[in-house]
């Protein structure tokens, strides 16, 4: 057993770096910059039972910490991911990956994590119920802890690999929503999607983004994630994959030191397309200095 090994629900990962949805694509897009079977796991766009094209341009903004996003969940639907692009990513990796489930309905969110969950290369469902650019599905779901738990046990009924929950900042109370997608049979949480924002444009006053508002992501938000992670681990039983403005190996430990067991990476994959081996690096470079004898000694020790 490695130093960097984690397990999530039984499923055990090389290390605890995990690349964020809808930043890493299928994976496949990072093979020009290094082997992506060096990461832990990663996950893939949010994936909806039909194809979507997603929001009107234009969708991404940038801000000092970051980014700003309203893509609205474009993706080529279900069938196409399992048919097409599963059977091409099989070639090159050999890991599993998240599936980041997304829908419109309880009908539509467990067709599509059912089709997901049948696949070999899928090794989690991860439940998308807090994506801020899209009306009616996505965080409608996360903003509401009754809401949330229906869907969570609808799904868990419909699959049978771990059930991990990404949930919203915006929700008004988080950790009881946690508390309650735990109850409903959830296998673990990924805390959290994107803070809802905007930006002006300086000369004409106007929205930057179409769709006026996005989801806020990058270095800027990590304090605001780490304190969501910290917050929820005292509540549940459950892992935690920590997700929001990690951007080197040192807010890793930081989020694994608040209770996380594992961390998703998304804006800093595109702004420095080979921060995942760097992160690595410095984990490594770490644990040998600070005479960790495993990495996983690290989760949870803030609360101690
Ligand atoms: C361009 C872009 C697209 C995203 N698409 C998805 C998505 O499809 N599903 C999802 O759950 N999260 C999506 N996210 C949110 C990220 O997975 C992540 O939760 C968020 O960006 C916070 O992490 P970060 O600060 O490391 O980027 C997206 C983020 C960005 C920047």
């Amino acid at each position: 057993m490695g130093t960097l090994t984690v397990n999530l629900s039984g499923l055990e990962l090389s290390n605890p770096v995990i690349a964020a949805s809808g930043t890493y694509g299928y994976g496949m897009e990072y093979l020009d910059f290094y082997d992506v079977n060096c990461i832990g796991s990663f996950s893939i766009k949010g994936t909806t039972l039909h194809p979507r094209t997603g929001n009107r341009q234009p969708r991404i903004a940038e801000y000092d910490g970051g980014l700003l996003n309203a893509v609205g969940l474009e993706n080529p639907g279900v069938e196409h991911v399992v048919q097409e692009i599963f059977p091409r990513l099989q070639k090159v990796y050999r890991g599993k990956v998240l599936a980041n489930v997304s829908g419109f309905s309880m009908e539509e969110y467990c067709a599509c994590a059912q089709r997901l969950d049948e696949q070999d290369i899928v090794g989690i469902i991860e439940l998308n119920i807090s994506c801020p650019n899209v009306h009616g599905g996505g965080m409608a779901f996360g903003m509401d802890a009754a809401c949330a738990a229906e869907l969570t046990a609808a799904v868990r009924r419909c699959v049978k690999k771990p059930l991990y929950v990404k949930c919203t900042p915006q929700c008004p109370d988080l950790v009881d929503l946690c508390r309650r997608v735990e109850d409903a049979g959830a296998d673990g949480l990924v805390l959290v999607n994107t803070f809802l924002g905007m930006r002006l444009d300086r000369h004409t006053g106007k929205p930057l983004l179409a769709n006026v508002t996005g989801g806020v992501s990058g270095s800027g938000i990590f304090p605001q994630a780490l304190y969501r992670v910290y917050q929820v681990y005292p509540h549940v039983h459950i892992p935690i994959i920590g997700c929001g403005g990690v951007s080197c190996g040192s807010d890793v430990i930081e989020m694994l030191s608040a209770g996380a067991s594992a961390v998703e990476i998304g804006t800093q994959n595109l702004l420095d397309p080979m921060c995942v081996p760097k992160v690595l690096r410095e984990l490594e470079d770490y644990c040998r200095e600070e005479h960790i004898q495993h990495i996983t000694d690290l989760i949870g020790r803030a609360h101690q």
